[in-house]
């Protein structure tokens, strides 16, 4: 059997800087645990628009197909930003998100011991916090037709269109019941079904598929409520479901529940293939930080993480997925931290490297 195969598409900006460490671990678990990826790179957003005149080329997009996980680092800019929208980093993304058809977009939330004290709610709201906001990933107002900008009359009308079919809401309901089953049994949906028709939709879709999970408990919350819920009282939750749009703004905020935007990682999944593995794309959910860039700062932990989700999804790898995040947790836990971690001054921060090097050194000490 060939060993399963990785693409790295490090991206932009600190992107390259949090996977170099990634590769330290990938290289860890080949040495020690003879666990190999066949692990290759190629460009994504800005990088490749700088070589390719576009954020993916078609080759790139033709290996992520064949790929049995995609690492993605991040994309985007300030240098990018008065691109052409069509050649934008970010569009870069989205058409792997969309032509890989990664509908299910997993974003867990984990408050680790040593950081409640650090996260800007008080400590008793966020400690033991363990969400996972399941975010739609494909379709609506990201995809939704008609787009662009108009002439209307003696102005322009920028529009974009929100529009969820039956099955695309179902099939990431689905994903969020069967990973209920997994853990607490609750999912809390997301919409705004007060002013939405999509919403509306949404809510008698993901209710009827609720009837095929009789164990695990369904509550509907508008999204405003939803956001201040999360910061009010985020342990209420256990999964939340929720779409494309509101899905990225809420688990931004739920990044800060446990720290740091460099904390969180997530997968994003798509149908089974004839191996029965979903397509996969894992990513960290910051992006390329340009105020921090070349500086040594950035948290790699976001993406180390999700490459331990990767472990856990694409490769039946949950007890190394669990190694490598118990790792994570010891590093945390005898106080190393990149700057963004850094609650008191005084205290000096590791560099990206550093913190790579001390997780690479708790897995040793885990053999
Ligand atoms: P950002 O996530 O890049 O940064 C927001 C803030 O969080 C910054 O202060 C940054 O320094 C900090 N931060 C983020 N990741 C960090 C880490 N690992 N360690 C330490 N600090 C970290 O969001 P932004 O500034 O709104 O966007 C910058 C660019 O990134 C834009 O072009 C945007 O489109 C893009 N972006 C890409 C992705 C992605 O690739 N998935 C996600 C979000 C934003
Ligand atoms: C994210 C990012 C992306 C999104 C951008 C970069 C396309 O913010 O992954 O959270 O909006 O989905
Ligand atoms: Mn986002």
């Amino acid at each position: 059997m060939p060993n399963p195969s990785i693409l790295i598409l490090p991206g932009d900006g600190i992107g390259p800087e949090v996977m170099t460490e990634v590769r330290k671990i990938i290289g860890w678990f080949g040495e020690k645990r003879d666990i190999s990826f066949d692990v290759s790179e190629d460009l994504v957003g800005g990088a490749a628009y700088d070589k390719h005149g576009v954020p993916l080329a078609d080759e790139t997009m033709a290996k992520a197909q064949e790929a049995d996980a995609v690492l993605l680092g991040a994309v985007g800019g300030p240098k990018y930003d008065d691109l052409d929208f069509s050649v934008k980093p970010e569009r870069g993304l989205l058409r792997l998100r969309k032509e890989m058809d990664l509908y299910s977009n997993l974003r867990p939330a984990q408050c680790f011991d040593a950081l409640a004290d650090f996260s800007s709610l008080k400590k008793d709201i966020v400690a033991g916090l363990d969400i996972m906001i399941v975010r739609e990933l494909t379709s609506g107002v990201y995809f939704g037709e008609p787009r662009g900008i108009f002439e209307e009359g003696n102005e322009r009308v920028g529009i974009n269109t929100q529009r969820y079919t039956e099955s695309e809401i179902e099939r990431a309901a689905r994903s969020a019941f069967e990973l209920a089953m997994r853990r607490g049994k609750k999912v809390c949906s997301m919409e705004k079904a007060n002013v939405m028709e999509s919403g509306i939709l949404w809510r008698e879709v993901v209710t009827r598929v609720a009837a095929d999970y009789p164990e695990v408990e369904l509550s509907h919350m508008y999204a405003d409520n939803g956001a201040m819920q999360l910061v009010r009282a985020p342990k209420q939750f256990d999964v939340i479901l929720t779409d494309n749009l509101f899905g990225d703004i809420l688990s931004d905020c739920a990044a800060m529940l446990t720290g740091s935007l460099g904390m969180l990682p997530s997968a994003s999944l798509g149908a089974p293939m004839e191996n029965g593995r979903p397509k996969a794309l894992y990513e960290p959910v910051h992006g390329s930080a340009p105020d921090i860039t070349g500086q040594g700062k950035a948290n790699p932990i976001a993406c180390v993480l999700s490459f331990a989700m990767a472990l856990r999804y694409s490769f039946d790898l949950g007890a190394e997925a669990d190694r490598l995040e118990a790792a994570v947790e010891k590093v945390l836990a005898d106080g190393v931290r990149t700057a963004d971690l850094l609650a008191s001054e005084g205290v000096s921060p590791v560099s990206t490297s550093e913190m790579g090097d001390a997780i690479v050194a708790a897995l040793n000490a885990s053999l």
